[in-house]
């Protein structure tokens, strides 16, 4: 039986992240369990950043962006000498279990951990959506909004311009949150790696959107495919149009979290604990089909994304 429970934040900040905080201390704290939280990540673990917290803690934080906790990227976690000395001040402080809330590098150390005898639970807390093992990611559903009001913003200024602006948008190497962007904010054209398009398509495309009668186009772009600004240009020059680009950069990973990623969050932070205290570890938590399930960690790491094959058909058929 688990007495101690640590709970950390780790990699890309989202929102959500805080009310699963809240979740999972307020769930273990009412099943008579000690709660303790890490600062920092996996790097409060090694700098001895824990604290024990009582309800309190948790009291106002349903609706905060970002992460109380802190969150912080350590590569050297996958040596095995730095995972030793995590388990060791674990065990110091008679931490028998972690949550850890973040994207596929938290469930790496998470992993790492419940194969050295800690029990470990993973929460699937990133916008970019890119966690196979779950439908939605807490923090997806925030940023796809923050995304969409951001492209409304700009439909205004292409369209008074009638310019063609090129976005890119986050997700890493996953292309959900421009797909689903292009799709709720009307855009004209979506370039992911599910979604590929060559130079010379795109500006085929845009010539005969414009041949159609469109004045100005919206296209996205999932970061790290191609550079906008260099793209912009161009198009500038090959189609008829004026191109801008922009970067909507880390603005899309902060804000008050929608309720939906507040209701997930809530909801899988309560199964982290009730998993932990089933008995399970080196597993994480999704939400499939509406159900709430726990996935083996090795097994998720391993699975690829379902990515949006319809999507050209559908804006197509929307334009
Ligand atoms: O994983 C979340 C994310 O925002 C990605 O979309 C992006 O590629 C990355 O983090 C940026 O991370 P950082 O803020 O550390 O540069």
């Amino acid at each position: 039986m688990i007495k101690k429970i640590g709970i950390l934040t780790s990699g890309g900040d989202a929102p959500g992240m805080n009310a699963a905080i809240r979740s999972v201390i307020r769930a273990g704290l009412n099943a008579g369990l000690e709660m303790y939280v890490i600062y920092d990540g996996y790097k409060g673990i090694i700098d001895n950043r824990i604290e024990k917290v009582d309800r309190r803690y948790a009291a106002d934080i349903i609706n905060r962006g970002g992460t109380k906790l802190g969150t912080a990227r350590l590569p050297e976690f996958a040596q095995s000498e730095v995972q030793d000395k995590a388990v060791e001040i674990l065990n110091n402080y008679g931490i028998d279990a972690l949550v850890t809330i973040g994207g596929d590098g938290t469930y790496k150390g998470a992993l790492a951990l419940s194969r050295k005898g800690i029990k470990c639970v993973a929460i699937p807390g990133t916008i970019d959506n890119d966690v196979a093992s779950t439908d939605y990611t807490i923090g997806f559903a925030t940023a796809l909004q923050t995304v969409v009001d951001c492209i409304d913003k700009l439909r205004d200024t292409s369209s008074s311009h009638q310019r063609c602006s090129v976005i890119e948008v986050m997700g890493r190497y996953c292309g959900d949150l421009a797909v689903y962007a292009s799709l709720a904010s009307g855009s004209d054209i979506v370039i992911s790696r599910e979604n590929p398009m060559t130079e010379e398509d795109l500006f085929e495309e845009i010539k005969k959107q414009l041949k159609m009668g469109k004045h100005h186009i919206m296209v996205l772009v999932t970061e790290k495919i191609l550079n906008v600004h260099e793209l912009a240009d161009k198009i500038t020059k090959e189609c008829n149009i004026e191109a801008k680009s922009e970067v909507l950069g880390r603005i899309q990973r902060g804000g008050t979290p929608v309720a939906l990623d507040r209701y997930l969050a809530s909801s899988m932070g309560v199964f982290a604990v009730d998993t932990l205290m089933n008995g399970q570890t080196g597993v994480c938590i999704g939400i499939v089909q509406n159900e709430l399930v726990a996935t083996p960690i090795e097994e998720a790491l391993q699975m690829t994304n379902k990515s949006n094959k319809f999507i050209k058909h559908m804006l197509c058929r929307t334009r």
